[in-house]
């Protein structure tokens, strides 16, 4: 029986709003700017427009490249490159898996925000109400000892929506869903982001946002922020642009895109910025505090400043509540899709399975781990712990032993830029070797080993050894191992080369048109 042909995007705008809707995520609009803030203010740019340009857009169109050239999600499109690489592969899908459980509990708290901002339901203590009365954390890392319904329900919600439309297919659920999700994301926040500048004290907020701290540039810590920043926000290193770009036609311009999608997400994250940081800036005058008070990090800026910045608004506090928590939902949503479709593609390429049953099995895995471990007392510390080691030893690592095997091991990078150039608007010269080549590897090794030394010398946020050891090492280091024993259980079956699967589509396609011609 002739393999059924691979899905495509229906227009390159449709891949390119799936590209940026992946990228737009919960990072752009609670991570950039804090960061930004925390590390140099104005002064931050300098780093994170380099790191944009030496590692984000060059690994972008590595990630775009190898997707396109093999045609397939990580495992399959590794193996085409090298058989061992497969290892590689894998983990790539290991990490969204472990990135995608927790993910999806931020959006269920967004959704449940939108709809406390409209009676105000925190009260007087929006930080109590959060950590106390609506996740009910335990008092610190230990055994489960609640179940928490609040949270679960509107979990399921965002996971039944995740897997039907990943089950609609790309084209007609994920391309349709950016479709509309994406405009509508900058309608809502533009509109978030101008009633935010309106307010009084908007000024003080970006002032502190954008005054540079010129000595933060020789902080090496601030290179690392920067480039850590680039990758999650690009969506690079876990395999879902490798998996995107598997779904476009064979000719298209691959580096036009990268740039596109790049700096789309750039100014997303500006916008963010500026938004958060003039309602800061309120809140800050309102209070009679300087801004770096209630400029608080992650989740805290997002579920406890802004229910505070709204509880404080003379006019038009449900809107603004509604316009911010819904922007997250949307632009989480957006994000949620491509992560999980990492795993449900990677699993189609490997095994054959059709789309519905891999969007039920291992979506459906995926979904029930998310809603058995987080909605419970522990889930918050677990989220944290994840969240920090995933993204610094999942993530930026496989992005590093990535460009590593194709730069130096296989010393695949002039064949890859020839694909680029070959159906490109953009020509990627010697600049993108050199990047990828050079600059990136050493850069983001440089980051793995001074993380390393603090992570073995402070234990991240205190927890106690044994937590760090179960979901910290024991999660980052588990998506590792998931990889390496997948890679070896699948390493006798083999797959089709790039060329055999175009002639068999080439086939399907013929016969397809001669069946119409003759039905007609
Ligand atoms: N790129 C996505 C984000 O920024 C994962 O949240």
């Amino acid at each position: 029986m002739p393999k059924a042909n691979r899905e495509q995007w229906g227009s390159r705008t449709g891949f390119l709003l799936a590209a940026i809707g992946s990228a737009i995520g919960l990072g752009n609009i609670w991570r950039f700017p804090y960061v930004a803030y925390e590390n140099g203010g104005g002064a931050f740019i300098v780093p994170y427009l380099v790191a944009l340009l030496t590692a984000g857009i060059p690994l972008l169109i590595l990630e775009y490249a190898i997707g396109h050239r093999f045609r397939a999600s990580p495992p399959v499109a590794m193996r085409r490159l090298a058989k061992p690489a497969e290892a590689l592969g894998w983990w790539q899908v290991a990490i969204p898996f472990v990135v995608g459980v927790y993910y999806a509990v931020i959006i269920a708290w967004a959704v449940r925000y939108a709809g406390f901002s409209l009676g105000q339901q925190w009260g007087a203590d929006p930080d109590g109400f959060f950590f106390g009365e609506f996740l009910r954390v335990a008092d610190g890392p230990g055994a489960p000892g609640g179940y928490n319904a609040d949270v679960a329900l509107p979990l399921i919600a965002v996971w039944i929506v995740v897997l039907v439309l990943l089950a609609m297919g790309v084209r007609r659920g994920i391309e349709r869903a950016n479709k509309v999700f994406i405009p509508l994301l900058v309608v809502l926040f533009g509109v978030l982001v101008v009633q935010a500048l309106l307010l009084e004290g908007a000024s003080t907020g970006l002032d502190a946002l954008f005054t540079p701290d010129w000595s933060a540039i020789t902080d090496g810590s601030v290179w690392v922020a920067a480039y850590g920043q680039i990758f999650f926000s690009l969506s690079i290193g876990f395999g879902i642009m490798v998996t995107y770009a598997s779904y476009l036609r064979r000719r298209v311009d691959l580096s036009g895109s990268a740039l596109v999608a790049g700096f789309a997400n750039s100014s997303f994250e500006l916008l963010a910025g500026i938004g958060v940081f003039a309602a800061l800036g309120f809140m800050a005058v309102q209070s009679g505090v300087a801004v770096d008070e209630v400029a608080t990090s992650g989740i805290g800026l997002a579920f406890v400043a802004f229910p505070q910045i709204i509880s404080t608004l003379p006019v038009g506090a449900n809107l603004f509540g509604l316009l911010f928590f819904g922007s997250l939902v949307i632009a989480g949503i957006s994000s949620l899709l491509s992560i999980v479709q990492v795993v449900v593609s990677a699993v189609q390429d490997r095994t054959g399975m059709g789309r519905v049953p891999a969007v039920l099995s291992v979506g459906g895995a995926t979904a029930l781990v998310s809603i058995a471990v987080f909605p419970t007392d522990q889930g918050l510390f677990v989220l944290d712990a994840v969240d920090h080691f995933i993204n610094a030893y999942g993530i930026a690592l496989a992005g590093l032993v990535m460009v590593v095997v194709v730069a130096w091991a296989l010393r695949r990078l002039p064949e890859m830029q020839r694909h680029v150039e070959s159906i490109s608007s953009v020509p990627l010269r010697i600049w993108w070797m050199v990047a990828l080549g050079a600059i990136t590897p050493l850069v983001l090794g440089w980051m793995m080993i001074d993380g390393l030394i603090t992570e073995l010398t402070v234990p991240y946020e205190d927890y106690p050894q044994w937590f760090l050891n179960a979901a910290g090492w024991g999660v980052a280091g588990g998506a590792l191992l998931v990889g390496i024993v997948l890679a070896v259980l699948f390493r006798n079956r083999e797959v089709t080369s790039v060329d055999e699967d175009l002639e068999e589509e080439e086939r399907n396609g013929a016969k397809a048109a001669g069946a119409e011609e003759g039905g007609s």
